[in-house]
């Protein structure tokens, strides 16, 4: 049966029938197999996953792992990076390859080229720009990187990755979250007179060669259009309705929404910080709606908001249900693998340096 074929039989058999075959397939497939799942991923296809994390906690995990298959329950990039860490003989599973991500979709490889040709007319960017690229991007992009002696960060170690590349050079470019870089650079006290931001659609970014000149720090102009409906308002809001309420928010979420709340941190970091709370404790957090439902499960005794009053759903995120994670085992089990993430082996070579890079440093 072929994969198409596969799945609308899925759709067709009742989803406690699908999970009971999840489960006898992971039974029988063993150690042949590792399912790893992102914090963001819908409850019934997480409570599968042999590792869950953040991206950082799920990249180390992909570079330390054995298992012949990986079944990746995240999006894209994240599948490529897996394939990147991985050997050669290592085959990696995004379970629907629809699962993109907006955000790493904002820098292509021509504004990528275009932009660094033109900070080549202004300076001269092998000497004094460190590329930095958010996990959350292309392998193309940490490609680039790579080999313009750059470096990945995540959300969970982007401070340590900008002190490393401001003590190699005096300026980062910083791809492809605005919002990561910004926050974070303003947590380490960096001065808005030394960031300015690149928009790829203008000549020079929109910025004048002075500006560039005198820039510490340049921000492409990307974000997520999930953690940007969150808004300072709502945290206002919250802090009028309920008395004592902590505010916590993802580093992709606005400056102004990091800057009004007492936390601010990668998804590992967020669980960590209201599992470390005292019970009554009272949280209002901005991310992605599946792991702050899932928080209000695990943690009964600390009532839990979500910031915003509307859905802010990562909806690629969500396409990996039950019925994908079953295709993509069977796939494996009948030798019939499909979905395959294969990065381009003369893009996994300066990729996967500097993926390494930064988990060297972690
Ligand atoms: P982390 O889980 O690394 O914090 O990333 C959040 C995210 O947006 C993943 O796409
Ligand atoms: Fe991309 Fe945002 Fe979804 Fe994360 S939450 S995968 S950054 S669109």
């Amino acid at each position: 049966m072929n994969a198409q074929a596969l799945l609308t039989q899925l759709y067709d058999t009742p989803e406690t029938d699908i999970l009971e075959q999840i489960n006898a397939l992971k039974a029988e497939l063993g150690d042949q197999v590792l399912i790893l799942g992102h914090h963001y991923q819908r409850e019934e296809v997480f409570a599968f996953a042999d590792v869950t994390g953040d991206s950082l906690k799920l990249s180390q995990q992909a570079a330390e792992t054995d298992a012949p298959y990986i079944i990746f329950c995240g999006v894209h990039f994240m599948a490529e990076t897996a394939d990147i860490l991985t050997a050669d003989h290592q085959v990696v599973l995004l379970p629907d390859l629809a699962a993109g991500c907006s955000m790493a979709d904002m820098a292509d490889d021509e504004q990528v080229v275009r932009c660094w040709t033109e900070l080549a007319e202004v300076l001269n960017p092998d000497e004094c720009v460190t590329p930095v690229t958010y996990i959350n991007s292309t392998a193309s992009l940490k490609s680039f990187c790579g080999e313009h002696g750059g470096i990945v960060c995540t959300s969970g170690n982007a401070q340590q990755i900008l002190e490393w590349s401001w003590s190699n050079r005096e300026k980062i470019l910083f791809f492809p979250d605005q919002h990561l870089g910004e926050n974070t650079a303003v947590a380490m006290g960096v001065p808005d007179s030394d960031m300015i931001i690149w928009d790829p659609a203008l000549p020079l970014g929109g910025n004048s060669p002075e500006a560039i000149g005198r820039a510490k720090l340049i921000l492409w102009k990307g974000f997520c259009s999930v953690h940007q409906l969150f808004k300072p308002e709502h945290a206002e809001t919250m802090r009028r309705n309920h008395a004592g309420i902590e505010i916590l928010a993802h580093p992709e979420c606005s400056r102004a929404v990091c800057e009004t709340s007492d936390f601010v941190g990668s998804t590992e970091m967020i669980i960590k910080h209201v599992a470390a709370a005292e019970p009554g404790a009272s949280f209002a957090i901005a991310t992605e709606l599946n792991l702050v439902n899932r928080l209000r499960i695990l943690f009964p005794d600390k009532p839990i908001w979500f910031l915003s009053p509307m859905v802010c759903m990562c909806s690629t995120m969500f396409r990996t249900d039950p019925q994908h994670l079953c295709a993509a085992l069977t796939s494996i089990r009948d030798g019939q693998i499909t979905n395959q993430i294969k990065v381009p082996h003369e893009q996994k070579r300066w990729a996967k340096l500097a993926l390494e890079r930064m988990l060297n440093l972690a």
